[in-house]
Order: structure tokens, then C-alpha cells, then sequence
């Protein structure tokens, strides 16, 4: 059996922040933003948290999958931005779906976190342990952002993306590959609570993001050429028979680099970019709903997904739509 994805929903916040309401905040300019990243605008939640916002892309992909959520054996949801330590965003997403059948589990695998969750619900439909899969890639970055750091704050945004996984005789995942590199993970950090306890007291660490981006894009442009083209030999599918490389959006430089890495055309690289910024591991499944809900997806198209990010880490699937 395969894992099809058979249905797909998002949910983006309606609050928009364009590059010029950031340049009153923080000393940055439109200019420097779009030519950099090429990041328009982003939404900002102010109201939804990130299971509020997952369990409203997860309505959305049953619907479109034409299944009951009783029917899902296990949700997945990818987040480096929980509500709580415990309970897990998926039980939340569970209760607020009535996706009692279901047992559930957060996954951190930052900007790869939907290919970590995709990889890991192949493995549970192939050795026959489930049927249905909801995988989820959702976040409020804003949350743990330093809205005075213009190195940072101008990069990322809030939302959610989900699919319905099924198991399939016929498309599907072809392959899946995940990797990390623990020794290099201090280049892109949240700290969580310091070792503040009755043994160790640490100074208490400012729980915002941080990144050294030089670092962080140097691995990407590398890194990620190499995943596509190790997914697609594993496969035995040539890169000429891809129809969409889906990556997650972190910069449009990165995207472009890896297209001209690869010889192949930057339309084969659709982006969304330019009006949600990075949402980590919300950015692939977003794509790819915008796409299904176009239609641009059909039936037999050949597609890449490819994540990168914190850890480092990084994944990429090819897909028979
Ligand atoms: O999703 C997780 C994966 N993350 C990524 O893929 C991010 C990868 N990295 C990147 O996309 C890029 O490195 C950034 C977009 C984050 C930064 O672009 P860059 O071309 O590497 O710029 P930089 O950090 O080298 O900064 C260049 C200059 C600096 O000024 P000086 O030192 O040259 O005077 C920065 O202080 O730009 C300055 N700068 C800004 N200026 C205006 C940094 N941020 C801003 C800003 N507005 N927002």
C-alpha cells in the first residue's frame, strides 16, 4: 500500500503586515526585504493560537478528502511553535475535530517538519498499522519572534497547512528521504525554559528565535539539490519528469538557486513567498493546498517536496499526485 495524499487544507490568519507597516517598527525598508528574501507581506495571528489554526486547515482537508474525521487513525502535527509543553497541538487539533479513533503526536523537525510527518505516516501505512493520516504543518512564529530584531522579524509568519493521508494501491509516495546534522543546530535557535531547578541554576534565556542566515542559506543551497536529486535516483525518476518542485519558503534566492543547481526552469518552483513568508513547517502543506484548491495538481503529475531548516535538518518525498 502507498500514502496517498487525498485531500488538503489551510488556514491563514486574516491580519496582514506588509514590509512597510515593519519599517515603522524596526529599522528595515521594503526594499531591503523584497530583494533579499522576497518576502512581501506576511498574516499575523491575532486570534487563533497554533492548534486553533490547525484544527481549521484540518476541517478543511477532510472536507476536501471527502472523509469523516472518525475515520483518521493518527494525526501528526508539525510545529516548532506549540500552545503547551503538554497537551500536544495534535490532541488539541483531535478534541476540536472529534477525531476520536485517532492517537496523536507532535513532531519538531522546525522548516522540515511536514516532510518528517509525511515520512513518518508512510512507515505506519506501509507496515499496515493504519489507514487514514492527518498530517499537519502549523505555526505562530510571531510568538517567538524578537520584534526588534529587523534580522529575524521581517522573515517569518503565522499559519497552517494540512493533508489527508490514505493508504492507496496506486500513486502516492514513491520515496521519502530525512536527515539531520545535530553539530551544526545552533545556527537557528528558540531556547526553551534554562536548567533552573532544585540542582542548577542557569541565567534565564529570552525564549526568541535567532539565526546566523548566512549559515543556514549556505546549507540550504547545498543541501537541498542534493535530497532532490538522491529522492529522484532512489525513485528512478529522472528530474525531467517532475512536474512541480514544491520547497519550503524560506527565500526566494534559496528557490532560485537550487533551480539553476538542478538546470531546471524557476517556473517548475511555484512560490506563495511573496504574501506569507517563512511559516516553517506550515509553508510546504500552505503550497500545496493553494495548488489543489487552483487545480494545478492532477492526477499522475510527478512532484517533489522538499523541506530545510532548524536541527539542521532536512527531507524531500516524490509523489505520484
Ligand atoms: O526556514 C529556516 C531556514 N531559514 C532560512 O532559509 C534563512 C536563510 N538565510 C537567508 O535567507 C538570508 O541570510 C537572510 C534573508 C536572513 C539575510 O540576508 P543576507 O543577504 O544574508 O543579509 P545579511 O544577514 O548578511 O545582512 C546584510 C546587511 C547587514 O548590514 P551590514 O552589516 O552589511 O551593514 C544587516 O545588518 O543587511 C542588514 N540587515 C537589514 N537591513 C535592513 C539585516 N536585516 C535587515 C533588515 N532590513 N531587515
Amino acid at each position: 500500500m502507498n500514502a496517498r495524499i487525498i485531500g488538503t487544507g489551510s488556514c491563514m490568519p486574516e491580519h496582514v503586515v506588509t514590509n512597510d507597516d515593519l519599517a515603522k517598527i524596526v529599522d528595515t525598508n521594503d526594499e531591503w526585504i523584497s530583494s533579499r528574501t522576497g518576502i512581501r507581506k506576511r498574516c499575523i495571528t491575532d486570534k487563533d493560537n497554533t492548534a486553533g489554526l490547525s484544527a481549521k486547515a484540518s476541517k478543511m482537508a477532510l472536507e476536501n478528502a471527502g472523509i469523516g474525521a472518525e475515520e483518521i487513525d493518527l494525526i501528526i502535527v508539525a510545529t516548532l511553535s506549540p500552545d503547551y509543553y503538554v497537551p500536544s497541538v495534535s490532541c488539541m487539533v483531535q478534541s476540536e475535530i472529534g477525531a476520536v479513533n485517532a492517537f496523536c503526536f507532535d513532531l519538531n523537525a522546525a522548516c522540515s517538519g511536514f516532510l518528517f510527518a509525511l515520512n513518518t505516516v508512510n512507515a505506519y501505512i506501509k507496515a499496515g498499522m493504519i489507514k487514514n493520516a492527518l498530517i499537519v504543518g502549523a505555526e505562530v512564529l510571531s510568538k517567538l519572534v524578537d520584534w526588534t530584531d529587523r534580522g529575524t522579524c521581517v522573515l517569518f509568519g503565522d499559519g497552517a497547512g494540512a493533508a489527508v493521508v490514505s493508504a492507496s494501491e496506486e500513486g502516492g509516495v514513491c520515496q521519502t528521504i530525512v536527515g539531520a546534522e545535530g553539530a551544526k543546530g545552533m545556527v537557528l535557535t528558540c531556547p526553551g525554559r534554562s536548567l533552573d531547578n532544585m540542582c542548577a541554576k542557569e541565567e534565564r534565556q529570552k525564549g526568541y528565535i535567532s539565526m546566523d542566515g548566512q549559515e543556514v542559506f549556505k546549507f540550504a543551497v547545498k543541501r537541498v539539490p542534493q535530497c532532490i536529486c538522491e529522492v529522484c535516483e532512489k525513485a528512478n525518476t529522472p528530474l525531467e519528469d517532475v512536474k512541480y518542485f514544491i520547497l519550503h519558503q524560506a527565500n526566494e534566492r534559496i528557490l532560485f538557486s537550487v533551480a539553476k543547481h538542478l538546470k531546471i526552469d524557476n517556473q517548475k518552483f511555484p512560490m506563495d513567498l511573496h504574501n506569507y513568508g517563512n511559516t516553517s513547517a506550515a509553508s510546504i502543506p500552505i503550497l500545496l493546498d493553494e495548488m489543489n484548491q487552483k487545480g494545478e495538481l492532477c492526477r499522475g503529475d510527478k512532484i517533489v517536496l522538499a523541506g530545510f531548516g532548524g536541527g539542521l535538518t532536512w527531507g524531500s518525498a516524490l509523489l505520484e499526485w
